[in-house]
């Protein structure tokens, strides 16, 4: 791989810088979704987890490397010797892997963070990056903080890892600190200072706390940074990573300008975006570039009368470029299994013919109760009642009730749960708040709930409610989602889920979940 060609690599790492953002803590299953659709979008590396983290990290990463196999798949891993085993360990069955080991170099996270000494940090570096190539090919070494390192000390730390055998050496603005001219020439002074081989690939992976990380990232290209990190959506701790619809667009939309190109199928944009959204339950605000709901809508009367014209009067993209939806097609009961499967495929979702036999039922079902059935519908119908079931529940809601109008409401829970049935009641200010603590009551357990969205599928009075929370306790944080057509139900299924994901990592990370505080039975 050389430095002068026009090709920009796409390191994509949703799924673990990504998965770090407040409640990203995707099942297997939705994981393992995630990874096929981004490579058939076409990125050329996913860093599918941090194999270290957790057994189930571990086996999240491994199947992904065995079953994704269009791009390379690469697993992080801190410099300690037991982090390099086990990322490769993770990593080693697809066909193309790669060893991510990065370490900070900045003055502060050296002596505050790490509490070693510059010299300490390369030893390092040295070691580790030496251990990652004797037992993979293709390893890459990030200095964390780099933006806030000591240039000269910054080159010796890459020089170290490239001498040591990594063949990308990715910059990273860890604190999202950088402007986009500055980030040009600190880049550009780091090539000009490690002066590696032609073949070592430059790589910049840009934070957004100043909304400039897109900006960040371009700029560094025009510096000779060869490969961007980034995540769909942007997802990411804190404001989140560079955006990769944002990135390649500005790319293709620009070559004019920047002359590279990247390998990506950017009609497919759309549907990634929509699946980590509906996933990691973390919402698409409607002006979002390229991917929002709003990116190709034209309000004002002078704008649409242009587009009707000629579209390219206000139009820099063309929504098919990024496989925005145009006009909706909708399914419905006389729609056959070929055209339901294609519909899936089309949504970007990989399902076995026994999945498909069970999503094509659902959606039987659904055609009863409603005359149209939306690309939305489908969506979320399969995420919630294909990707759900893959995981073990601890809680299933079997029924509810509630009765409101005036005064308090009042609902009854019922839920099968390892230990048997759990019913409980509670009165709420509102259905969804009775509800809620009914559940609290069944479980005897209150968790905080960190976000509450519901989402119509359509714009139709039967689309179906979509409910996405984040919830917390014990100090841990889980997304959950739940489809239906009534909405306070979808709303508790989604609790129920968050519920049941907190169980799942609390036990996996040995941490106690808080009791129930209060009685919520007036
Ligand atoms: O932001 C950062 O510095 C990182 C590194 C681990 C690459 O995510
Ligand atoms: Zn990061």
């Amino acid at each position: 791989m050389s430095n002068t060609e026009g090709h920009v690599r796409i390191f994509d790492t949703t799924l673990r810088d990504g998965e770090q953002a407040a409640g990203g803590n995707l099942n297997a299953a939705e994981k393992l979704q995630i990874a096929r659709q981004l490579g058939r979008l076409g990125v050329d590396i996913i860093e599918a987890g941090f194999p270290a983290a957790s057994p189930g990290d571990f086996a999240c990463v491994e199947t992904i490397a065995r079953e994704v196999t269009e791009s390379v798949i690469a697993g992080l891993a801190r410099t300690k010797e037991e982090d390099i085993r086990a990322c490769y360990g993770a990593v080693k069955d697809a066909p193309r892997h790669r060893i991510h080991t990065f370490i900070a170099t900045s003055p502060i996270h050296m002596q505050y963070k790490l509490k070693m000494t510059p010299e300490e940090v390369l030893e390092e570096i040295r070691s580790a990056v030496s251990l990652a190539r004797r037992l993979a090919e293709d390893v890459e070494f990030s200095a964390e903080d780099a933006s806030r390192s000591e240039l000269p000390f910054l080159i010796r730390a890459f020089k170290t890892a490239a001498e040591a055998g990594a063949s990308t050496l990715n910059i990273p603005d860890t604190v999202g600190y950088s402007t986009p001219e500055e980030f040009h020439d600190f880049c550009r002074s780091v090539i000009e200072g490690v002066n590696a081989p032609r073949e070592v690939v430059y790589s910049a992976h840009c934070h957004n706390d100043l909304g400039l990380a897109v900006a960040n990232s371009l700029a560094a290209i025009r510096a000779g940074i060869r490969q961007i990190e980034c995540t769909v959506n942007g997802l990411g701790e804190r404001a989140g990573n560079a955006s990769l619809e944002e990135t390649v667009m500005a790319l293709k939309t620009r070559s004019d300008r920047y002359g590279f190109f990247t390998k990506l199928d950017t009609t497919k944009l759309h549907s990634v975006s929509a699946l980590v959204s509906r996933l990691s339950g973390v919402h698409i605000p409607p002006n979002k570039a390229v991917v929002g709901a709003n990116a190709f809508a034209h309000q004002a009367g002078i704008h649409q009368h242009g587009v009707m014209t000629n579209p390219l009067t206000y139009e820099i993209m063309k929504p098919k470029d990024v496989g925005a939806p145009g006009t909706e097609l909708v399914l419905g009961k006389h729609s056959g299994r070929h055209a339901f499967r294609s519909r899936i495929e089309y949504l970007g979702y990989t399902l076995s013919d026994e999945e498909i036999d069970t999503a094509f039922a659902l959606f039987k079902k659904l055609c009863d109760s409603k005359k149209d059935v939306s690309d939305d519908d489908i969506a979320a119908l399969i995420a919630d009642e294909i990707l759900l079931t893959s995981q073990e529940n601890l809680y299933d809601l079997v029924r509810y009730s509630v009765k409101s109008g005036e005064g308090p409401a009042l609902a009854v829970v019922s839920l099968r749960s390892g230990k048997g049935a759990v019913s409980d009641a509670a009165t709420g200010n509102g259905p969804i708040d009775a509800a809620y603590r009914a559940v609290w009551r069944a479980i005897d357990m209150e968790p905080e709930l960190l976000s509450f969205h519901i989402k119509a599928t359509s714009d139709r009075s039967d689309a179906l409610g979509e409910t996405t929370v984040v919830l917390r306790s014990g100090g841990i944080t889980a997304p959950g989602r739940g489809v239906s057509t009534d909405v306070i139900e979808s709303a508790v299924k989604a609790f129920i889920n968050g519920v049941n994901r907190l169980h799942v990592l609390a036990s996996a990370k040995g941490v106690e979940l808080s009791k129930r505080r209060k009685n919520y039975l007036e």
